[in-house]
């Protein structure tokens, strides 16, 4: 399998105004993030909530831009010369979590999933029609004939995101940023949708970067996982390898948060706390060392994501496994 996408220290901080009087603030959201996927590969990006997965999927679409750091999409850098933004939104579609956020309720079903065609220039009306109505066949939208007249409002939840899917595939994108796709659907039609992904992933040897905090789905859907704390990979490898036997405390932290008994639990965002979070953010080395109760000494030093064996790393001093 070839590399399709690659990203190189990615960093992008924020500056949060302090409200009150209080100092501003600088966010890390994404602190020096590398990897890298191959052609047809689902990629999971796992972290809690505010540890930067979104941020990542806007920096590679660049619909935000980053303060440093390399994308290459099929070797080529894309920098931010008109022909590589072309080249990037051609390819890779994302998918948000709100349906709402990517399409407008006042628009009919059948401009929604033909927009990016036109905006891109493919083929004349009736070849985007053609186009329209095969993709709504392709994410089991039928009657599709019948579909592409109605308005969103019109459709449930999961037919609603199946449009976002199928707006996603019109290109026939290489890539697809799935940013928590179903995370807003109800539990009972999450399974469906994960299933539809996985079949069109697979029939189409699509790469994914599948982003969500709930680890059951992402082992359902993916094959490589990286872990993110507080905009860092600190832990990347085979998906079974990472969640079988993780090596990283907050990993641990993260499966011990899901392994209770109650099933329920399994899809829950949930905040880890080993220990009480700290309220001032910690400027040098490990993170994750306030919370952490492995920490030693040494890591007030920035532990570097290490190999430790089979493409799995490990971005942390004390071996717990
Ligand atoms: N436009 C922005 N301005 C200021 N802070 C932001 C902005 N976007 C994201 N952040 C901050 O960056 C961090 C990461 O956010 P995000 O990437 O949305 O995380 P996630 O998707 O994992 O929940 C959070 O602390 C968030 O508040
Ligand atoms: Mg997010």
């Amino acid at each position: 399998m070839s590399e399709i996408l690659k990203v190189n220290n990615l960093k992008k901080y924020f500056i949060k105004k302090g409200m009150f009087g209080a100092k501003s603030v600088t966010v890390k959201a994404t602190d020096d993030v590398s990897f890298a996927i191959k052609q047809g590969e689902v990629f999971v990006l796992a972290g809690e909530s505010g540890s930067g997965k979104s941020t990542i999927a806007k920096i590679i679409l660049k619909s935000i831009k980053l303060d440093s750091g390399k994308i290459f999409f099929e070797g080529h850098e894309i920098d931010d010369q008109k022909e590589n933004l072309a080249r990037i939104r051609m390819n890779c579609q994302m998918i948000h979590q709100d349906p709402y956020d990517s399409i407008n309720p006042r628009m009919k079903i059948k401009d929604i999933v033909s927009e990016p065609l036109e905006i891109h220039n493919i083929g004349n009306k009736e070849d985007r029609i053609k186009r329209v109505i095969e993709v709504l066949q392709e994410v089991k939208l039928e009657p599709a004939e019948d579909i592409l007249k109605r308005y969103p409002h019109m459709l449930s939840g999961g037919q609603r995101q199946r449009v976002v899917l199928a707006r996603a595939l019109a290109l026939k994108p290489k890539v697809i940023l799935a940013d928590e796709p179903v995370s807003m659907l109800d539990v009972s039609i999450r399974a469906e949708m994960l299933e539809l992904m996985q079949e069109l992933q697979k029939k189409y040897n699509i790469s994914f970067v599948y982003i969500t905090h709930d680890l059951a789905t992402a082992r359902y859907f993916g094959q490589r996982i990286g872990i993110l704390y507080k905009g860092k990979i600190v832990e990347m490898g085979p998906i079974d390898q990472v969640l079988v036997k993780p090596r990283h405390p907050y990993t641990q932290a993260l499966i011990d948060a899901i392994s209770e008994p109650d099933p329920d639990n399994l899809h829950k965002e949930r905040k880890i706390r080993i220990k009480e979070p700290v309220k001032t953010e910690i400027e040098q080395g490990c993170k994750f060392r306030a919370r952490c109760p492995y920490a030693i000494d040494k890591c007030i030093e920035e532990p570097e994501l290490k190999i430790i064996n089979n493409e799995h790393y490990s971005a942390c001093f004390v071996k717990i496994n």
